[in-house]
């Protein structure tokens, strides 16, 4: 008898815990139907390519020397929700191959319609890129554009009103044509966001 009502009070404990569970569920999703939230936007407003210099052309120990700094805005379209953005990481890719790395970004908090515009900075020398990389340096410094890809990855929390959910991964990837020359003029660039 004893351990028949104990097992009524483990079944009730579980059926109002399911309950529990369902309910939290339905609210959670009529929140996101109401405030349904939006993709950040992000643009490179400008860029500049102060040195970007492969030597050693054609050898294993080719190596880049570079000077890259960017303008990046980072838009929030949504009426009602805010974002935390908690870590940032841009990478500099250049023919598929990562040369620079900057994580050196504050943790932000980003209001709903507002907009923030980060520095990235990329600064130094890799080496070892190969021989395809080479090829590519070449042929873009004679066409006198060099293409390089930003690839930025954010660690959010989503804010509506005094709910926080997270965290969520967003991506941006933005293809920056970047003039050879540092004068050559920068068209404003519009970014891949994937969240
Ligand atoms: C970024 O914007 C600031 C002003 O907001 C400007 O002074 C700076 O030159 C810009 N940087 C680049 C790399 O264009
Ligand atoms: C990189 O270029 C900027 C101009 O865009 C210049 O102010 C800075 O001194 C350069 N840094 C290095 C390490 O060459
Ligand atoms: C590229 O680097 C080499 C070796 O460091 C140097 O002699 C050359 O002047 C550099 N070219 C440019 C455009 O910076
Ligand atoms: C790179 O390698 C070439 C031979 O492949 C050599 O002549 C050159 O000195 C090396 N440069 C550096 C900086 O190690």
């Amino acid at each position: 008898m004893a351990s028949n009502s104990s097992n009524g009070c483990l079944w009730n404990l579980c059926l109002s815990l399911f309950k529990l569970i369902v309910s939290l569920g339905i609210t959670i999703f009529i929140f996101w139907l109401i405030f349904r939230p939006s993709k950040p936007k992000a643009f490179i407003e400008s860029a500049r390519l102060a040195q970007f210099n492969l030597t050693n052309v054609h050898k294993p120990n080719a190596s880049l020397t570079y000077n890259l700094t960017l303008n990046l805005s980072v838009h929030n379209p949504n009426k009602r929700i805010s974002f935390y953005y908690d870590y940032i990481e841009a990478q500099a890719q250049y023919d598929g191959t990562q040369f620079g790395l900057d994580s050196n970004f504050p943790a932000f908090f980003q209001h709903h319609k507002d907009t923030t515009v980060l520095y990235p900075k990329f600064m130094g020398r890799a080496v070892g890129l190969g021989s395809v990389v080479s090829t590519t340096f070449e042929r873009e410094k004679r066409e006198g554009f060099f293409y390089v890809d930003l690839m930025v990855y954010c660690k959010v929390r989503i804010k509506v009103m005094f709910f926080k959910f997270g965290h969520f991964k967003p991506k941006f990837g933005c293809r920056l044509k970047l003039a050879e020359k540092p004068d050559g003029g920068f068209e404003r660039t519009k970014c891949d966001v994937d969240f």
